[in-house]
């Protein structure tokens, strides 16, 4: 009687901290996705708050720029040079005319790669350089950790209490 009421107590407990772990491992892939797509075709030609490189530094690039604007950038580079977009036109005089060259991504693989940006642009654009963490996770991580912390204490004194009757 006791220790089934522990039992349950802990099994909610492992429930929420799977739980957690789902949701916070599901909202950080999209972004973790778009990391490894910065990194491997991306990083030759940018930095995130790196400074200039071939290309422009893309700190803050959600906030500069439309959302469909970066879509249509990075799916297409080189159209944007054809319609003589006015943002490129500008981009390519402070680039020497050098131009971004086109990589071929996916819609997905172009949304998720804005994603990280975006993740990084709400941080406010500083620490970019260690893409180490995941900012989404941790929060997730650190409230299964409180609740565990909490909800073991409340089974503890729960249990005792009633070994003590
Ligand atoms: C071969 C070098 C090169 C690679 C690789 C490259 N870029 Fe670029 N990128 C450039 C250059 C040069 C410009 C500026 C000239 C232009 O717009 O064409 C630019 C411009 C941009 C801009 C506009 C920046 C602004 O300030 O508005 C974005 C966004 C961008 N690149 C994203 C990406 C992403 C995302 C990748 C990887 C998927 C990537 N680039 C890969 C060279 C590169």
């Amino acid at each position: 009687m006791i220790n089934q009421g522990f039992a349950i107590r802990k099994n909610v407990v492992g429930m929420l901290v799977v739980a957690g772990w789902l949701i916070g491992s599901q909202s950080a892939s999209a972004q973790e996705s778009g990391k490894e797509i910065f990194q491997q075709r991306c990083t030759a030609c940018h930095t995130i708050g790196k400074g200039k490189l071939v290309g422009p530094d893309l700190s803050g690039v959600t906030s500069r720029r439309e959302e469909s604007w970066l879509q249509r950038k990075i799916k297409a580079p080189e159209r944007m040079i054809a319609e003589k977009d006015p943002i490129t036109m500008q981009l390519l005089r402070e680039s020497n005319n050098v131009q971004m060259a086109p990589l071929g991504l996916s819609d997905k693989e172009v949304a998720n790669v804005i994603a990280f940006f975006k993740t990084i642009d709400a941080k406010g654009g500083a620490g970019t350089a260690e893409v180490g963490l995941h900012p989404y996770f941790l929060p997730t991580l650190l409230l299964s950790i409180t609740v565990l912390i909490v909800l073991t204490i409340i089974a503890l004194k729960a249990g005792h209490k009633k070994t003590t009757v």
